[in-house]
């Protein structure tokens, strides 16, 4: 395992609270212009960071949690950095099912690209893997459990409050399909967070879908991809046409998380509602 995967990234936060954006499922595919189900996934990308720019000028950091690449391509890699930086270079990469974690690194301009832990303000950011090699679903296992123990009572020690983020739902969302894939041992990280009370909230990808819950006071959160959408409460696989968007979170400083989700509202895009499904 590389160093950086040990080391703690520190983030200036340049306000009173700590500003996060979230950019989930970009499945960039090798090639610019490639597409998803019929989207490209460039142009999407493209126009959700136009619309962060527009709408979160003063950007802390930005998480990307997984499924950067469509199919784990080296080149899709270099174009997400190029992407990523035109918000701030503070960005962090997660993997989900669909990326090469060796071709995430190969192409980060920076070892600590693919940190697990960030500190910004009275925060601690922690980045998960839950990839399982050459399968969809997700799992954390010993490692990254044992991991996140070690950290929260680091963080209790030094009273942060802590945002956990993965790739994988570690709920059940209420689509058959998705919950086939969710984190195998969900029950083992829940029962390391509610050891923890500085953890405030968990944020996820994979499911192409917002979901804004509550679970033992941390919020649990989804968001919506930047390229092709979920239908919610779906048995088998059903993309959406609601459009692309992102997630923006303000971590303020009593532990408090204000978020929202946001979507391209101006530019029609091409999605293939009828497609039997995408994996
Ligand atoms: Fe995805």
């Amino acid at each position: 395992m590389p160093q950086s995967r040990h080391a703690i990234q520190s983030v200036d936060a340049r306000h009173d609270v700590v500003r996060v954006v979230q950019l989930t499922d970009t499945h960039l595919c090798h090639s610019r212009g490639g597409t998803l189900l019929g989207m490209d996934t460039d142009h999407s990308l493209q126009a959700v960071i136009d619309l962060v720019k527009k709408e979160r000028p003063a950007v802390d950091l930005l998480l990307g949690t997984g499924d950067l690449a469509d199919g784990g391509a080296g080149p899709a890699y270099e174009r997400l950095q190029q992407y990523f930086d035109q918000l701030t270079s503070d960005n962090y990469w997660l993997p989900g099912n669909h990326d090469s974690r060796a071709k995430m690194e190969a192409a980060a301009s920076s070892d600590m690209r693919l940190c697990r832990e960030i500190r910004a303000g009275c925060w601690q950011i922690l980045l998960l893997d839950s990839q399982v090699h050459g399968q969809v679903g997700g799992s954390l296992g010993a490692t990254e459990l044992e991991f996140l123990e070690r950290a929260l009572q680091i963080a209790l020690q030094q009273g942060l409050h802590t945002l956990v983020c993965l790739h994988h739902q570690p709920v059940v969302i209420g689509c058959d399909w998705l919950d086939q894939q969710m984190v195998s041992d969900a029950a083992a990280f829940f029962v390391v967070l509610d050891r923890h009370p500085g953890v405030r909230g968990v944020l996820w990808g994979h499911v192409h879908q917002e979901i804004d819950r509550q679970r033992n006071g941390v919020r649990l959160l989804a968001s919506p991809s930047t390229c092709v959408q979920f239908a919610a409460g779906s048995a088998k696989f059903k993309a959406d046409d609601q459009p692309p968007g992102y997630r923006w979170l303000d971590l303020h400083n009593d532990g408090r998380i204000e978020t929202a989700v946001s979507r391209v509202r101006d530019t029609k895009f091409v999605v293939e509602l009828d497609s039997g499904g995408y994996l």
